[in-house]
């Protein structure tokens, strides 16, 4: 039998075990800002030295981050499908790929990386980002902004993304609350395509009901046994 096609969706929820929060399981809340009202263009407009401190705290906060066993555990899913094998994260932190990860794409953006608002340019920024640092390659030295796909934005890789949707045989969504298109929607997407569907999540998402398969618990436990499940055929 030829190894199935996956395509595996990640989000805050894969990363909670290594510390870092999710976005609706605590209060939602960041210094009395909703994090949709510090992740907008129009927060950035309006007051963009809020923005520039709410990402440099996340990204700072990267430092003294591990990736965990299910992070960890699709590295070995990677290495087991080889090519017929795709991450999607809606996670901008760099935990996949301080894993081992290589075949990922990160939808939402990643932190460790700015972006030019007038050239589009995309540069490693490991560093704090302020107002005062400009993209060395344009000739109107633009302002960098965090490489972060923000609530009214578009998401990043959709072609790619939808591509693999429908050619995959099996969709597994690890850690998301399901409430934040499009990502939301690639289950009943991929099942259009005759997919079969799995959850992996501390409880059933606002989705459960789509998903073929669900296995609850934390994703330290449950990615590494489903993992194992599929290497043992
Ligand atoms: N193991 C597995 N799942 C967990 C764990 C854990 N240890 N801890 C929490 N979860 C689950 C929660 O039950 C919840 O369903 O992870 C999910 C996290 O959901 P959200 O906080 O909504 O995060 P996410 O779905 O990634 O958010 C999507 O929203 O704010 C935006 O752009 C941001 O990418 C983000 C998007």
């Amino acid at each position: 039998m030829a190894t199935p096609k996956m395509v595996v969706l990640t989000g805050a929820g894969i990363s909670a075990e290594s510390g870092l929060k999710t976005f609706r399981d605590n209060d939602g809340l960041w210094e009395n800002h909703r994090i949709e009202d510090v992740a907008t263009p129009e927060a950035f407009a309006a007051n963009p030295e809020l923005v520039y401190r709410f990402y440099n705290l996340r990204r700072s906060a990267l430092l003294d981050t591990q990736p965990n066993a299910a992070h960890v555990a699709l590295v070995e899913l990677e290495h087991h499908l080889a090519q017929n094998f795709l991450l999607v994260t809606q996670n901008v932190d760099n935990l996949h790929e301080q894993a081992g990860s290589r075949q990922l794409l990160h939808m939402h953006g990643e932190l460790t990386q700015a972006r030019c608002t007038r050239c589009g340019t995309v540069v490693r920024w490991l560093q704090s980002l302020d107002a005062a640092d400009v993209c060395g390659q344009c000739h109107t030295h633009g302002r960098l902004r965090p490489h972060i796909v923000w609530f009214g934005e578009m998401p990043l890789y959709m072609d790619e993304i939808y591509q693999a949707l429908a050619a995959c045989d099996v969709f597994v969504s690890i850690g998301t609350s399901g409430n934040v298109y499009p990502a939301a929607g690639f289950c009943e997407q991929a099942k259009a395509y005759g997919a079969k569907t799995v959850e992996i999540n501390l409880e059933p998402s606002a989705n459960a009901a789509h998903f073929d398969e669900g296995w609850y618990g934390p994703a330290t436990m449950k990615v590494p046994e489903f993992v194992a499940r599929v290497k043992n055929g």
